[in-house]
């Protein structure tokens, strides 16, 4: 399975700030926001990302991340010329994608809490189809929403409903088998001029092939497209921080606990930053081994 993120778009809601600045580069409490949706990706085991943004920013995530050998993963690049909606990310991506199944996150979602790490495997065993997840909320007007029977299978989904089918918003991770370039090719712009993401899976839940994987009260969903959810985003990552003093989206952790980097290139990881908390913690880790 490859992983793509997708960090363009105009992040328009969060003007001026996103003037100079990619959105995704904004601080999440004490890191970036990319880190967050990457630590996702790392989490289910995907070694192999693609990362997609527009042609001013790219330098900066390739600044940022850079191959990701330090992490023990392989990542790429890929400009995005124009935000032409996110079924584009396969598009551009079809070299990178090759025979395999793809799972996108888009890069200003956030996820984090109990199980996601087995739900994460749950949608990892995908042979063929789509898997999308499904997010309670008491309000489901502003998002899209997914409708499914006993068996989990989607009836429908519903971009931004009057009357809501049911209170699932679906979130912004998705797991494809590799049709889905063959999908995004096929599909035409939308009325605001994009390659929606619910235009490919509405052709999979045609064919019977959309599943929906439920996430319970437990898991924490944020998505930080404007100012408010940005700043109770770093509340609730701070909160939990603080609290627990284990850190969420610690890229370098996962990297360690998944076995892609060992103890050693942990600590000189570590080592690199041990003037902050961040860098000191990483170093309790290294520590706590011993
Ligand atoms: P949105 O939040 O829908 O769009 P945006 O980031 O451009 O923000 P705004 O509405 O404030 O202008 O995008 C969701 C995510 O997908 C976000 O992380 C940006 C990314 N994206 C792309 O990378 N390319 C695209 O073509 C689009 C539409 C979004």
């Amino acid at each position: 399975m490859k992983g793509i993120i997708l960090a363009g778009g105009k992040g328009s809601r969060l003007y001026p700030v996103t003037r100079a600045v990619s959105k995704h580069l904004l601080p999440v409490y004490d890191k970036p926001l990319i880190y967050y949706p990457l630590s996702v990706l790392m989490l289910a085991g995907i070694r192999e990302i693609l990362v997609i943004s527009t042609p001013e920013h790219i330098p900066a995530y390739e600044h940022l991340l850079g191959d990701g050998s330090r992490l023990g993963i392989k990542l790429w690049y890929k400009v995005q010329p124009v935000p032409r909606g996110l079924a584009d990310a396969f598009i551009l991506g079809e070299d990178f994608i090759g025979s395999e199944n793809v799972a996108l996150i888009l890069g200003d979602n956030i996820f984090y809490g109990q199980n996601l790490t087995n739900i994460l495997k749950r949608a990892m065993k995908l042979k063929k189809g789509a898997v999308i997840f499904g997010y309670p909320v008491k309000d489901a007007r502003p998002f899209g929403v997914v409708e499914f029977d006993e068996e989990y299978k989607v009836v429908s989904i519903e971009e931004k409903p009057e009357k809501p089918k049911s209170n699932y918003a679906i979130p912004g991770l998705y797991f494809y088998d590799n049709k889905v370039v063959e999908i995004a090719k096929s599909i035409k712009p939308s009325k605001r001029g994009e390659l929606e993401i619910t235009a490919v899976n509405n052709v999979y839940l045609e064919r019977g092939e959309l599943n929906v994987i439920l996430l319970g009260r437990g898991m924490a969903w944020f998505d930080t497209g404007t100012p408010e959810s940005l700043l109770k985003a770093a509340e609730y990552v701070e909160a939990i921080q603080l609290r627990q003093g284990f850190y969420i989206a610690c890229i370098e952790e996962i990297a360690w606990r998944r076995g892609f980097i060992n103890t050693e290139q942990l600590r000189t990881l570590g080592e690199k930053y041990k003037m902050t908390d961040y860098g000191r913690y990483l170093l309790s880790l290294v520590n706590e081994q011993n």
